[in-house]
């Protein structure tokens, strides 16, 4: 609905005698809805996963009335939330045959898809009851429960949750880089479900993996690599290529100057500044001359415009739950490379909005 103003001087500065003066361009309040159904959009779709209403759909269409009995809830209640769905992009609906997955909603709504986002709605935004703390969070400089105070309660979610996008990115990084000897080495450092590890296993058939990960969520890391191993023996045969460490990554013995790659995947916006640049630095010492550090991570952009939001957001979502510092720019991380002895490399894309930095071991 558009209201007309009845009377534009109304907005008038009143002590202005200028009648020439430009009137002011009010502006509407649509980016403000926006922000205020961020918040009810996200909660529609998580609603949607927890009544099964995607996977009720992964059969075929079907009307409001059948849907409904399906997801049980009352016709008039879902076919809102369907909708709803439906505005979002997520459904489609016709009259004559009602709702159907649109193709956002079968790729990356779906349990078992492989690329599906399904516990990665849940997981990234962190633990949910942080967010309406964030004032206080930020005002005090940490959250009053930190992820890290109780590593086992919310990282084995978030870790399988982010394989199958991961799992992706690394392929695709692995692809450009090669081993230097021919027993390649990979260190892995904060592996969660191992992407990475299994992307550096699968591709180069003669390279070994050291794998570290908190204890408290090290199973997860075993399990992903148990499963693979499983499903491709002759290709990966992985569970015999991986030494899967349980520890702190900053205090796990690594072998000196032994590896071809350094993964540092999605770990050092969880980091304090200081505790950032002591982990490159780790990972450097770890570097055979000639080796890569691989950092993937969502980095903070020069210029904070609006296709930069959602790295900034990524950023206040470490600050709302972790003791971290949350982003950092490239170029900190360039000058945390160069500190350790490293030439920063290619700055890879591999898929929209995921940012993978390298350095070289000279
Ligand atoms: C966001 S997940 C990323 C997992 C994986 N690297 C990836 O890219 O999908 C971060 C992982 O780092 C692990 N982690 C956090 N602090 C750690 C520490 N001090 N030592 C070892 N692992 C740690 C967490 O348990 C979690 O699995």
């Amino acid at each position: 609905m558009t209201v007309e103003l009845s009377d534009p001087s109304d907005l008038r500065d009143p002590s202005s005698s200028t009648e020439l003066a430009a009137e002011p361009v009010v502006p509407g309040p649509a980016p403000v809805w926006e922000v205020i159904h961020g918040f009810t959009r996200y909660w529609a779709v998580v609603a949607a996963l927890d009544l099964g209403l995607f996977e009720q759909l992964a059969a075929g269409p079907q009307p409001a009335s059948a849907l409904a009995a399906a997801v049980d809830v009352d016709e008039h209640r879902t076919a809102l939330l369907a909708d709803t769905l439906v505005a979002l992009g997520l459904l489609t609906h016709e009259p004559a045959i009602g709702y159907q997955l649109g193709a956002v909603a079968a790729t990356y709504l779906l349990a078992g898809a492989p690329r599906t986002m399904v516990a990665l709605v849940r997981g990234a935004p962190g633990p949910h009851e942080r967010w309406p703390e964030l004032a206080q969070t930020l005002r005090r400089g940490a959250p009053a429960v930190r992820i890290e105070d109780d590593p086992g309660g919310f990282y084995p979610a978030l870790a399988r949750a982010t394989a199958p996008v991961q799992r992706q990115v690394a392929r695709a990084v692995v692809d450009t880089l090669s081993p230097i000897g021919a027993d390649p080495l990979v260190i892995d450092l904060g592996a969660g479900a191992a992407p990475w590890t299994l992307a550096f296993l699968t591709a180069w058939p003669r390279a070994h993996a050291l794998a570290v990960e908190l204890p408290e969520v090290v199973a997860v890391t075993e399990g992903a690599i148990a499963v693979v191993g499983d499903a491709a023996v002759d290709a990966v045969r992985a569970g015999a290529r991986v030494r899967v460490v349980a520890g702190d990554y900053h205090q796990v013995e690594l072998p000196d100057a032994a590896a071809d790659v350094v993964v540092l995947g999605h770990v050092l916006r969880a980091e304090s500044v200081a505790g950032a640049r002591r982990l490159v630095a780790r990972a450097a010492a770890a570097l055979r001359p000639g080796g890569t550090l691989v950092v993937a991570d969502y980095p903070r952009p020069e210029v904070p415009a609006a296709p930069s939001a959602p790295a900034l957001l990524m950023g206040l979502t470490m600050l709302a739950s972790t003791g971290g510092d949350g982003v950092f720019r490239v170029a900190d991380l360039h000058g945390w490379m160069r500190a350790a002895g490293l030439e920063p490399a290619a700055t890879l894309q591999p898929l929209p909005g995921q940012t993978v930095m390298t350095a070289r071991r000279p």
